[in-house]
């Protein structure tokens, strides 16, 4: 059986090739600390659980589930009610607002959505891999913008040629940034919408980490800019601030024109989200925030914990502001290694599993990303054994 051409265009998926490294090195009675994936470790909040059951037991949510029906219309009012109390932003939540199957779902549609064969989508590099691999998939052109540690993982956008401006419909965009954990501020969404008029690019901005944020530090939405309204759609999650990852619920907010586009793609595709989880959703969106204050204080004791261990041992992290991410250089020790040389060694040598930064795009070479979902014992159990790495002969 030949699969899809448009399967062949998607780069390798390294977590499949690290979690095989993991269960070798398993196999060779080494206990595995894993901060691969970005998948939260800590438990969905009780208040939320609870609505999950109570609302499974009831019959009339289970059947499909359908935009016109009351837990849609009521998980729009709430997603729009939040979205004006975190950014003092008002949406239409009929039109202004869609919910998603999770981000990741509505992010690859979007493309599918939009892009014909030769459009192309700007997408900055090193990426969250779905925001190039939905292009792929939908058959569209992608455009790399590098993106640097000298300018804070900013992409420069008057850099990218005229001509190619020409044929772009989408330019993806998402700070807090995975796997950077870079930051944007107001202004540079603001300037991003000055250099969109007249052109006729979406813009897509991929919100997921809005609450993970520490020292203060507010992560500013897209539609905050003047004029934002009239290309852009930002992409928001539940799974990050709530710890709902396995639930997958999501949604959309912007321009009603490209939001009625998407719903309109997906329509012929799903069926929408389980009731009960937009129930339980809208307990999240609507409670108390109190626990996602909670999500976020412990990250931040484990962002302290590694960014100190790593740098006693000799190994310069930055502190991010935002997100569960430490994006590091490979330690200059190891840099004439790949980062997945480096990564398929650390675990080997010492059963701690991080992310290579080529399996966020090219650019990322060079670089290694650590998640914080492992709590602040393992995190320096962790950094004991990497120690052991940092002072082997080689
Ligand atoms: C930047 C970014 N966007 C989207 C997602 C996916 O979120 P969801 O669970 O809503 O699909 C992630 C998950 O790691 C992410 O890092």
């Amino acid at each position: 059986m030949q699969e899809a051409n448009r399967l062949k265009r998607l780069p390798l998926y390294l977590f499949t090739i690290i979690d095989k490294l993991k269960e070798e090195t398993s196999k060779n009675g080494i206990d595995i600390i894993d901060l691969g994936m970005g998948n939260p470790d800590q438990s969905t909040p009780r208040h939320i659980v609870n609505e999950l059951c109570k609302r499974a037991a009831g019959g009339e949510n289970q059947r499909y589930s359908r935009s016109i029906d009351e837990s849609e219309i009521e998980l729009r009012e709430a997603i729009a009610k939040w979205y004006r109390a975190r950014f003092g932003v008002t949406l239409d939540p009929s039109s202004e607002v869609l919910p998603l199957i999770g981000s990741k779902e509505g992010i690859a549609h979007l493309s599918l959505a939009f892009l014909n064969n030769d459009d192309i989508a700007l997408v900055p590099n090193p990426a969250y891999p779905v925001h190039f691999n939905g292009v792929l998939i939908a058959g569209g052109v992608l455009h790399n913008i590098p993106i640097y540690e000298k300018d804070g993982y900013l992409p420069d956008l008057k850099s990218i040629p005229k001509n190619i401006l020409k044929k772009s419909k989408l330019l993806f965009l998402s700070y807090p940034h995975n796997p950077t954990a870079a930051v944007a501020d107001g202004d540079f969404f603001q300037d991003t919408v000055n250099w969109a008029k007249g052109k006729n690019i979406i813009i897509v901005h991929d919100l997921a980490y809005s609450d993970i944020v520490f020292d203060n530090f507010k992560a500013p939405s897209i539609l905050q800019a003047k004029g934002a309204r009239d290309m852009c759609i930002e992409f928001h999650t539940c799974s990050k601030s709530y710890n709902m990852a396995g639930y997958r619920i999501g949604f959309a907010v912007g321009n009603s024109a490209i939001l009625k586009t998407l719903a309109k793609t997906k329509s012929y595709i799903d069926f929408g989200i389980f009731k009960p989880i937009q129930y339980a959703a809208i307990k999240a969106l609507t409670g108390p925030q109190t626990c996602v204050k909670d999500t976020v204080s412990e990250y931040k004791k484990r962002r302290d914990v590694l960014v100190k261990g790593l740098r006693e041992i000799g190994w310069k992290v930055p502190n991010p502001k935002a997100t569960f991410y430490i994006w590091a250089r490979i330690p200059d020790k190891y840099s004439a290694l790949t980062s997945m040389e480096f990564v398929a060694l650390l675990i080997k040598e010492t059963g701690v599993a991080i992310a290579p930064g080529t399996g966020f795009g090219e650019y990322g070479e060079g670089y290694v990303r650590f998640a914080l979902v492992a709590d602040t014992g393992r995190l320096r159990e962790a950094v004991k054994r990497i120690k052991r790495v940092l002072e082997m002969e080689t």
